[in-house]
């Protein structure tokens, strides 16, 4: 009967063959299921390898330094359909360390008037005491202060501070550093007026030699203290920073000191007789924050220079007792640097159109050969 039906018929195949094709049937079936299983595995195994990489990575980032960080998270917010440009340049801290009498007042007027519209920040930087220099904690604290501060990113800050290297201080991205010099004369010549007489500016403020009316001639005349000439020593240590021997008048290390910084550590240093010039250089150059500064300028209106109330020419003997002493052919000695370099960036950077009027030179240099394609 078993033999009958095996060896019976069934859709024209024998029983025999019906029992091989079901056992192949069923091998196949659990080949599959192992096969199966095994693919399972094998995801499973990539997607673990996918996770150790991630934590690897994740890791890797996490040992990079954080300000980096915090940068990429920070141009990830920003919208990348945008010039690339337009990210660094918001990200940009600018360290104006102004000369007291240098028009300082003038130029921070400038940075002031502009901020709305160009929308960046102006914060100035009191430092106690009139003290131009900052021990070395406060240094720190100020240098990952302003590096760190994103909301008031991008921004200038400007205050009476001596030269600072911030490339001491390890942090990564480094303030623009800006500044304007004086004929050191002139500029002696106006702060002795202006603590005695004050200026246009806040004409009500009491300044500290008020009510002295002794002229610089007849204090140069007499060897007065307020007219010494280690009173011009003060260019020279701004731009020298916080050596000691940048403060010791007539020091022939601070001077070179001070022609290196302006050098390898200032975009640009403008010159107070050509604010106009420093501006359209500025403008040129970092669009982001100058953007119509010149424009500005010529409108004159708030950002007219500051003038000290009342000012005497000097004498030409005094002129010259001032000019044979040593600290004030020192001094000379780095502005007519800083009016030599000044000069050779504006020439470069900056001509003038048909009518006069200052312009932007024209870019002067492309890419090519490109490769790989
Ligand atoms: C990015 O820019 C595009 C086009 O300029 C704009 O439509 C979009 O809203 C912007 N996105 C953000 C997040 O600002
Ligand atoms: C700096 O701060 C001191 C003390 O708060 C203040 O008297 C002085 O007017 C400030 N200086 C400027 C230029 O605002
Ligand atoms: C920087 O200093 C200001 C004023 O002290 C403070 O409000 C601000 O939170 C500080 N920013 C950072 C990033 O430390
Ligand atoms: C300065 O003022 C005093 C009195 O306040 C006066 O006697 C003197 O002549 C004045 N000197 C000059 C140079 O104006």
């Amino acid at each position: 009967m078993i033999g009958s039906r095996l060896s019976g018929n069934f859709l024209g195949l024998s029983m025999r063959m019906w029992a091989v094709v079901l056992f192949a049937f069923l091998v196949s079936l659990s080949l599959f299921r192992v096969f199966n299983n095994l693919n399972d595995q094998i995801l499973l195994l990539t997607d673990s390898r996918y996770k150790i990489e991630k934590a690897i990575t994740k890791l890797q980032l996490d040992s990079i330094d954080i300000s980096r960080r915090r940068l990429n998270s920070a141009s990830d917010n920003h919208n990348h359909s945008g010039e690339k440009d337009k990210d660094i340049d918001d990200d940009i801290v600018i360290i104006y360390n102004r000369v007291p009498k240098t028009g300082s007042t003038s130029f921070a007027g400038v940075a002031y008037e502009l901020c709305t519209i160009n929308k960046y920040h102006v914060i100035h930087l009191n430092i106690s005491k009139s003290s131009r220099t900052l021990g070395l904690a406060d240094q720190r604290r100020f240098i990952n202060n302003i590096t760190n501060w994103e909301e008031k990113k991008p921004a200038i800050y400007h205050g009476h501070l001596a030269f600072i290297d911030f490339s001491r201080f390890g942090i990564e991205k480094l303030p623009i550093y800006i500044n304007m010099v004086r004929e050191p004369l002139d500029r002696l010549i106006s702060y002795y007026y202006f603590v005695r007489y004050g200026d246009d500016f806040r004409p009500s403020l009491k300044r500290r030699k008020a009510g002295d009316n002794e002229s610089f001639d007849e204090c140069v005349a007499r060897d007065g203290d307020d007219c010494d000439p280690e009173n011009l020593w003060v260019q020279i240590p701004y731009f020298c920073g916080h050596h000691a021997d940048c403060w010791e008048p007539g020091n022939q290390w601070a001077l070179e000191e001070a022609k290196r910084n302006l050098l390898h550590h200032y975009l640009v240093v403008g010159i107070t007789e050509e604010l106009k010039s420093f501006l359209a250089v500025l403008e040129a150059t970092l669009p982001r924050f100058f953007r119509g500064a010149v424009a500005l300028y010529n409108e004159g209106s708030k950002s007219h220079l500051r003038k000290t109330a009342k000012k005497f020419p000097p004498l030409t003997e005094t002129v010259e007792k001032i000019q044979s002493s040593l600290i004030y052919r020192m001094e000379n000695d780095f502005y007519t640097y800083a009016v030599d370099h000044f000069h050779f960036i504006r020439q470069h950077t900056i001509g003038r159109n048909e009518d006069g009027n200052l312009v932007v030179k024209d870019r002067r240099f492309m890419y090519e050969k490109i490769r790989p394609r």
